[in-house]
């Protein structure tokens, strides 16, 4: 009997809350996305993918904040206007499901953005997304630092090579000048004897 009991206070329970969400979110506005979390590499665009459904036309509005930085990115209202920030205007593409994309990434875009939807009663939801921007240089300016560093110890081989060549060539002489001395004098020195005989 107990036990029946229990069963059935649960079971209202969890009709009611499941009743209560379905009423409630009947006319909410909702913001679909995949993806929350993005990484990109500097010069590349970012897409926010979001799907913002709710009564009447939403007013989409994207807010960038990273630190104490806070700035608008654009606010429309599709089909009735469009308003992008100057800083953003030539980099930013807004579509009508509330998605915005954000072309030519730089370092200083990483950071939070969200999306604010405001529906037609004045209601309005927000979620926010994660962007990271990688340096892409960063690669290359190890690949160079790498090559500068083969450079300077091929630079130091070759000075060492010319230094031994110089004074390899400076002992052949002083050689060689040897070799032609004793020859001189025995030269001389057969002279002498043939002018004393
Ligand atoms: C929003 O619209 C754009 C352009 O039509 C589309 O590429 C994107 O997939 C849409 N986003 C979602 C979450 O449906
Ligand atoms: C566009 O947005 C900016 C910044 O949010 C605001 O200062 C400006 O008044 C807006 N312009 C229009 C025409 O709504």
């Amino acid at each position: 009997m107990w036990h029946f009991r229990l069963w059935n206070v649960k079971d209202i329970a969890v009709f009611l809350s499941i009743s209560l969400i379905m009423i409630h979110s009947a006319g909410a506005i909702v913001i679909d996305s995949s993806q929350r979390s993005l990484i990109r590499s500097v010069q590349e665009d970012v897409f926010f993918s979001v799907n913002v459904t709710c009564s009447g036309t939403p007013t989409i509005q994207w807010t960038f904040m990273s630190g104490a930085v806070s700035r608008a990115v654009g606010t429309w209202r599709p089909e009735v206007f469009t308003n992008i920030t100057m800083d953003y205007s030539s980099r930013v593409r807004p579509y009508d499901n509330g998605s915005m994309v954000l072309l030519d990434l730089r370092l200083q875009d990483a950071g939070y953005y969200l999306i604010s939807v405001e529906d037609s009663t004045g209601r309005s939801k927000e979620l926010g997304f994660i962007l990271k921007v990688n340096e892409v240089l960063y690669e290359d300016l190890q690949y160079l630092s790498v090559t500068a560093l083969a450079l300077f110890v091929l630079a130091g081989l070759l000075m060492l090579a010319m230094w031994l060549l110089h004074k390899a060539c400076r002992r052949i002489e002083a050689w060689r000048r040897k070799r032609q001395m004793p020859g001189k004098e025995k030269g001389f020195l057969s002279d002498q004897t043939f002018k004393t005989e």
